[in-house]
C-alpha cells in the first residue's frame, strides 16, 4: 500500500478545501481527480458529461486512479464524489493509501451547493431530493471503503483538519511534531 492520504465524500462535503489545507499542512502535493481529468480533457466535468456521457467519465476516474497507482505517493488525493461507486475503483483506493471519509448529511450538502451549477448531477428540478437519494445509496458504499470515518456537518473547518491531523497521528501516517512545525 502506498502512503497517500485520499479524501472522499459526497458533493460539498469539502473535500477538496480540506486537502488544499491539509497539502499546505503537510507539506504534500494534493492532486483532485476532477481537476486531473479536465486537464488531461482539455474540458470541464459538466462538459465530459454533456458530451460524451456520464459513464465515459466513470472510465476517466479509472484511468485516473490506475495512473495514480503509479505515480503517486506521499500525496493528498481528493476524489470524486462518485467514484468511489465503481466497484473496481475500491481496490485502486485501498491501494493508493489511508481513506478518508468526510461524511455530510443533505443539508449540509444542500446549503453548500445550493447556487452551484458546476456538478452535472445535481442541475436538476429538485436538487434536495436528488442529494438525499444519492446519499442514501453512497453512504454505505463510501464506509465500506474508509479507514477514517468523520463527520463533518456540524464543524467548523479548523475543526474538521484538527480530527484529521488526530486520525492521521493514530494511524501513525504523521507524527505529532511534523504538524505542529
Ligand atoms: C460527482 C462529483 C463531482 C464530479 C462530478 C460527479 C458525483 O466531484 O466528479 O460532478 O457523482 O458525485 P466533487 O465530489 O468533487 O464535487
Amino acid at each position: 500500500m502506498k502512503d497517500n492520504i485520499i479524501l472522499i465524500g459526497f458533493m460539498g462535503s469539502g473535500k477538496t478545501s480540506v486537502g488544499i489545507r491539509l497539502s499546505y499542512q503537510l507539506k504534500r502535493t494534493m492532486i483532485d481527480t476532477d481537476k486531473w481529468i479536465e486537464q488531461k480533457q482539455k474540458k470541464t466535468v459538466s462538459e465530459i458529461f454533456a458530451q460524451s456521457g456520464e459513464e465515459t467519465f466513470r472510465r476517466m476516474e479509472t484511468d485516473c486512479l490506475r495512473e495514480l497507482i503509479r505515480t503517486a505517493d506521499q500525496q493528498i488525493i481528493s476524489v470524486g464524489g462518485g467514484l468511489p461507486m465503481r466497484e473496481e475503483n475500491h481496490a485502486l483506493l485501498k491501494a493508493l493509501g489511508t481513506v478518508i471519509y468526510l461524511q455530510a448529511t443533505p443539508e449540509a450538502v444542500y446549503e453548500r451547493l445550493k447556487t452551484d451549477t458546476t456538478r452535472p448531477l445535481l442541475q436538476v428540478e429538485n436538487p434536495k431530493e436528488r442529494i438525499r437519494t444519492l446519499l442514501e445509496q453512497r453512504a454505505p458504499v463510501y464506509k465500506a471503503c474508509a479507514d477514517v470515518v468523520l463527520d463533518v456537518s456540524d464543524l467548523s473547518f479548523d475543526e474538521i483538519l484538527g480530527q484529521i491531523e488526530e486520525e492521521l497521528i493514530k494511524h501513525e501516517i504523521i507524527s505529532d511534531q511534523r504538524t505542529k512545525s
